[in-house]
């Protein structure tokens, strides 16, 4: 309480001034004007954030009424001390309070100020990814023969029989089936997980008619002992090109085209060989040359490579798939992916084709 004679209790009033010391008066003042304080603060609603703003600005900003009031609190005759204080103390409160629930309710009205993500702000950077080495030949290779008129086909990496073998010239008991050790789906063995990509260039030739001029890339599967040199699964591009008048040499063109663009090396030669689906067949070895020591290892200390397989489509394939041999004629040729990614980039193990180790496929970032 302030000294006796508050302003309003005192007996003197009206027109007269209370007898009041100027301290006390001052003090009645202050302590009324926290109480007008304490009402407003209590009376004050609103739920627009810039008004709610505004009111905090009013009382707790820097130089807001609290700031003031507590500035005055030196000046505060020391008998009236705990009264201000007390009530000085309550108005903060109250206005902290009353801010901190009306900011919570607009917040959960207004969606502007519920969305806090600021769009402007520059992105968290993603790490950059790479291409698997296997797909970046692939993708080369699909490239060089697209340039040459080829399109691309796929087909399904679970086979019927017919596709994968009797069709590409290899009848039931064919021996040379077991060229290619097969896995075959157990409840029903007329299925199996295609041996070669060979299988898409007849699928190819029963939806169209010459000229076919078609690559199949895709994923292979094979029974094998998994080592450094072979795996279970790797990945092939077959070519298929069937037309009026085509040749050997068109066919020893095209891969000297394709050995030129992939490689830089253009000089192949050809090994007479067999394959079921093609007659004349050849393997296709290129010129790696003999320059460092790796190159003598890899190429045996011969200086040659062999990269795929090739030939003249068999006239019984093209029986087959109801195209007229005396008509047209056409060449074929696949390769493995894998061993040209290994070729390319010294990987010493086909495994690490398969593995997915990160730090392995960090490597193959600025790669295309
Ligand atoms: N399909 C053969 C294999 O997987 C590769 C091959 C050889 C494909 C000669 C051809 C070809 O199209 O003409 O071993």
């Amino acid at each position: 309480m302030c000294p006796q004679g508050r302003a309003g209790s005192s007996p003197v009033s009206g027109t007269k001034k209370p007898a009041l010391s100027g301290l006390i008066y001052f003090c009645e003042m202050m302590i009324d004007n926290i109480k007008k304080y304490l009402e407003e603060v209590k009376k004050f609603h609103s739920e627009k954030p810039e008004e709610i703003e505004a009111f905090r600005i009013k009382f707790a900003g820097k130089k807001g009424v609290l700031n003031q009031l507590f500035a005055e609190f030196k000046n505060v005759p020391p008998q009236e001390k705990p009264q201000y204080g007390q009530l000085l103390n309550q108005l903060k409160k109250e206005v902290n309070t009353k801010v901190k629930e009306l900011k919570n309710k607009a917040g959960k009205t207004s969606s502007v100020s519920k969305d806090k993500t600021d769009l402007t702000k520059p992105g968290f950077p993603h790490p950059l990814g790479a291409r698997h080495p296997v797909n970046i030949v692939k993708n080369r290779i699909i490239d060089i023969f697209r340039r040459i008129g080829f399109n691309v086909s796929e087909g399904p990496e679970i086979e019927d029989d017919w596709h994968n073998f009797t069709a590409l010239n290899l009848p039931e008991h064919h021996p040379a089936r077991d060229m290619q050790d097969t896995f075959f789906v157990q409840t029903n063995p007329d299925y199996l997980l295609r041996t070669h990509t060979s299988s898409v260039q007849i699928r190819y030739m029963e939806k169209h008619q010459p000229p076919i001029r078609t690559i199949s890339p895709g994923r292979v599967y094979r029974n094998e002992d998994i080592s450094a040199r072979s795996h279970i699964q790797f990945h092939q591009v077959e070519g298929l090109y069937i037309d009026t008048n085509v040749s050997f040499a068109d066919l020893k063109q095209t891969l000297l085209y394709f050995t030129r663009e992939m490689f830089g090396k253009s000089q192949i030669r050809l090994r007479p060989s067999y394959f079921p689906f093609t007659e004349p067949s050849a393997e296709v070895d290129i010129y790696w040359g003999l320059e460092t020591e790796t190159d003598y290892r890899i190429t045996k200390g011969t200086g040659w490579l062999e990269i795929m397989g090739a030939g003249m489509v068999d006239p019984n394939v093209l029986k087959n798939m109801n195209i007229d041999p005396d008509k047209y004629s056409g060449f074929a040729f696949g390769m493995g992916v894998e061993r040209i990614a290994m070729l390319l980039y010294q990987i010493p193990d086909i495994r690490m084709l398969f593995e997915n180790d990160i730090r392995f496929l960090e490597q193959f970032k600025h790669s295309l």
